[in-house]
């Protein structure tokens, strides 16, 4: 059924920001698109950042933001924080510098740290992005099984490398058939034939997958997963647990991508909420405290195989022959691994975590159902979906959504509407994306932004709101 008009449509007229216009123009002189990454782009121009304390940024032409979203959701305490900043000038002062490119105690630490909450992460290894983490995953299957394919979700992001550059936002129309996606590049220059190491898969349809991995067991090196897709469409229960049961029966290695979902799905992440312990878990984003980092963990044999001396002691000379052999071990290695200031940084983000993120949950949660409460009053269908401090505003008349093709057929053309108003109201999230909410989003900010949505409904109307046929 066609929309009808409504005022939330219009294309907004209210982007009058000369600095950020100037920062755009002077910025494509120099960056391509005028941006360090594409996803900070949107149109007319992206909105230039100065300066951010606690919920709050502020812009070269001086507004200021509630923030919504948090460095993509890498911010779980907010803007500078004081025990971060603490963290980092005290491991500046005990260390005497900020690199040493030598193990650091502190890589121990924060490695059993992390395995209290995590028990699957047996074994640790640290990067500099969720993307090199979810890489180092993919290859570590590959080194311990032997195969050359992996399978992903239709809609799952892991960052960007060939193998997982597909069917992240394909065209339905391009992405073939529900219960068996056709791998659609995400990418200009993917290499040719590389789409067929790439199976895609339906997320939360278990028979679906069920067929597809047992046609590809002999090839598949591994699933990778976003166990709640996007960090907001949570997988069934009943899903997950088949999920594991059929890639342990077929010797496939389960990833869990938790870049999102680490500490955000919970203390224990999405393995934690789910019960489930994957075979790998890449993470990022929370952990790093705001910082490039990303960390790889999990079972013993599969980490070891970036072992250089693969369990071998490299002082005993008959097995250190052995070791020798380069071809053996998978190369990981990264001059920043395990950069001390950032570990410091991960530690104090779980100090205050594991004191406030309980509270940060419930408060989501009670956010979540405000602003349900308040779509519905003024006559816009709207559910939030989500888990832990992670939500996205979904405008449908769907009860639940299941996987990426669910979502595609909700009103996004509204949802970035509202986003665009939402921004001229000082609230910032970059147009479509979920809210990652931090420890600083208290009752009062949460107040603030509800008047906010108040005044941009009221603004609205009340037409209907259909979803897509
Ligand atoms: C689930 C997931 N995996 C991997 C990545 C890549 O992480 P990074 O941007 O740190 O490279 C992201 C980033 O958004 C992500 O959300």
């Amino acid at each position: 059924m066609a929309m009808r008009e409504n005022s939330l449509l219009r294309t907004p007229d209210f982007w009058h920001k000369e600095n950020s216009k100037r920062c755009y123009e002077k910025a494509k002189e120099f960056l391509p698109g005028g941006v360090t990454a594409n996803i900070k782009h949107f149109p007319p121009y992206p909105i230039t950042m100065k300066r951010g304390e606690g919920a709050y940024i502020v812009d070269v032409d001086d507004n200021r933001y509630i923030d919504l979203l948090m460095g993509y959701g890498a911010l779980a305490l907010g803007h500078g924080h004081q025990k971060i900043k603490e963290a980092i000038e005290e491991q500046f002062q005990i260390d005497g510098t900020h690199l040493f490119g030598t193990p650091h105690e502190k890589e121990v630490s924060f490695a059993k740290r992390l395995q209290e909450h995590m028990p699957s992460l047996e074994k640790i290894r640290y990067t500099n992005s969720g993307t090199e983490a979810t890489l180092l995953a993919v290859r570590l299957a590959y080194a311990y099984t032997g195969k050359k394919k992996i399978a992903k979700f239709e809609g799952h992001y892991h960052g960007g490398f060939e193998e997982v550059l597909y069917s992240i936002t394909p065209t339905i129309s391009e992405a073939g058939p529900g219960e068996n996606p056709h791998p659609v590049p995400e990418s200009s220059e993917i290499e040719a034939g590389t789409d067929e190491d790439t199976v895609i898969l339906p997320f939360n349809q278990i028979e679906d997958c069920k067929n597809i991995l047992r046609r590809y067991k002999d090839e598949l090196a591994a699933v990778i997963v976003e166990p709640v897709q996007g960090g907001f469409i949570p997988a069934s229960r009943s899903f997950m647990k088949q999920l594991r049961e059929v890639t342990k029966e077929l010797g496939i290695v389960l990833i869990f991508d938790e870049v999102k979902t680490g500490f955000r799905t919970g203390l224990q992440g999405a393995q934690g909420f789910y019960n489930i312990k994957p075979d790998l878990t890449a993470l990022g984003k929370v952990i790093g405290g705001g910082f490039p980092f990303g960390v790889v963990g999990g079972k013993d044999e599969i980490m070891m195989e970036s072992s250089p001396n693969k369990g071998k002691d490299l002082f005993d000379a008959q097995t250190a022959k052995q070791a020798a052999n380069k071809s053996d071990v998978l190369f990981h290695s990264g001059t920043y691994n395990g950069h001390p200031m950032i570990l410091a940084a991960g530690h104090a983000t779980l100090d205050v975590l594991e004191h406030e993120y309980h509270d940060t949950e419930k408060r989501t949660n009670q956010f979540r159902k405000a602003l349900e409460d308040m779509f519905s009053a003024y006559g816009y269908p709207m559910i939030t979906v989500g888990t832990g401090t992670i939500f996205s505003v979904v405008l449908t008349e769907k009860e639940r959504l299941i996987n990426y093709r669910d979502f595609q057929k909700t009103n996004l053309q509204l949802r970035k509407q509202f986003d665009y108003c939402m921004l001229r109201e000082g609230v910032y999230t970059k147009p479509l994306n979920r809210y990652s909410m931090a420890t600083v989003h208290g009752d009062d900010v949460i107040e603030s932004i509800l008047q906010s949505t108040e005044r941009v409904l009221q603004r609205g109307g009340l037409s209907p709101i259909r979803d897509k046929e």
